[in-house]
């Protein structure tokens, strides 16, 4: 039986649309049950229905600070499309330590930074003004912090000295869109599993997996 995941997205949708494209395939783990905003002016909103996934908007701005009352809306939507798993794609709202909890282990972010560094906004700004010469994006289970939880999978790209923030996010964006349907198949098929704060896979590490940047040629 495939695992049920809700996308939630505020934005354009782009690793949304990966996930979609990567569900399709007959033996993937997982099938997109539903894509939720909470905006109504969401990119990924028309991306997800041409893809023929139900979609749901949950407009959170009438909330203001009541997290919670959006919340309760929002856990009927998953209820009502018997959600599993969710995975979080640019989806710009916080959530009370409550919601986290319930979904403790089962829901997923996906951030571009090598995460622990430079959680929370512009993480390409932040990685081109530390002068690191490696970054990434990261795939982790939520936590009530913000951008932190068990890591499950990471891709890195190279910092080039001429990189820009949309340069940069750009390379970045390319990693996002492999690693988190592999994240997903990961989590859907039981081989992600958490021991306490840390999150260990049957997969395999990749054996050449060494990026050195810059090379000294
Ligand atoms: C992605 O780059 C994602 O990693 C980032 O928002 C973008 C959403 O793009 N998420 C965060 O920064 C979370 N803190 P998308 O809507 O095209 O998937």
């Amino acid at each position: 039986m495939k695992r049920r995941v809700a996308i939630l997205i505020s934005g354009r949708g782009s690793n949304m649309a990966a996930l979609i494209e990567a569900a399709r395939a007959e033996d993937f783990p997982a099938e997109i049950a539903v894509v939720i905003s909470n905006r109504a002016d969401a990119g990924g909103l028309e991306r997800a229905k041409a893809g023929g996934i139900p979609t749901v908007t949950i407009v959170s701005k009438p909330f203001g600070k009541d997290r919670a009352a959006f919340e309760a809306v929002l856990q009927a939507a998953l209820d009502q499309h018997r959600v599993e798993l969710i995975c979080l794609g640019g989806f710009m709202r916080l959530f009370t330590a409550e919601f986290v909890q319930r979904w403790h282990g089962r829901m997923l972010n996906i951030h571009p930074s090598l995460l622990p560094s430079f959680p929370g906004l512009d993480p390409h700004g932040q990685a081109l003004r530390a002068g690191v010469k490696i970054s990434g994006a990261t795939v982790h289970f939520v936590i009530p912090e913000t951008d932190a939880g068990p890591i499950v999978m990471q891709g890195a790209v190279a910092v080039a000295d001429d990189d820009t923030a949309e340069t940069l996010a750009a390379r970045i964006l390319a990693i996002e869109h492999r690693i988190y349907p592999d994240a997903l198949r990961l989590l859907a098929s039981g081989r992600a599993r958490l021991e306490g704060d840390i999150c260990k896979t049957s997969a395999n590490a990749d054996p050449d997996g060494t990026l050195i940047s810059p090379t000294a040629g």
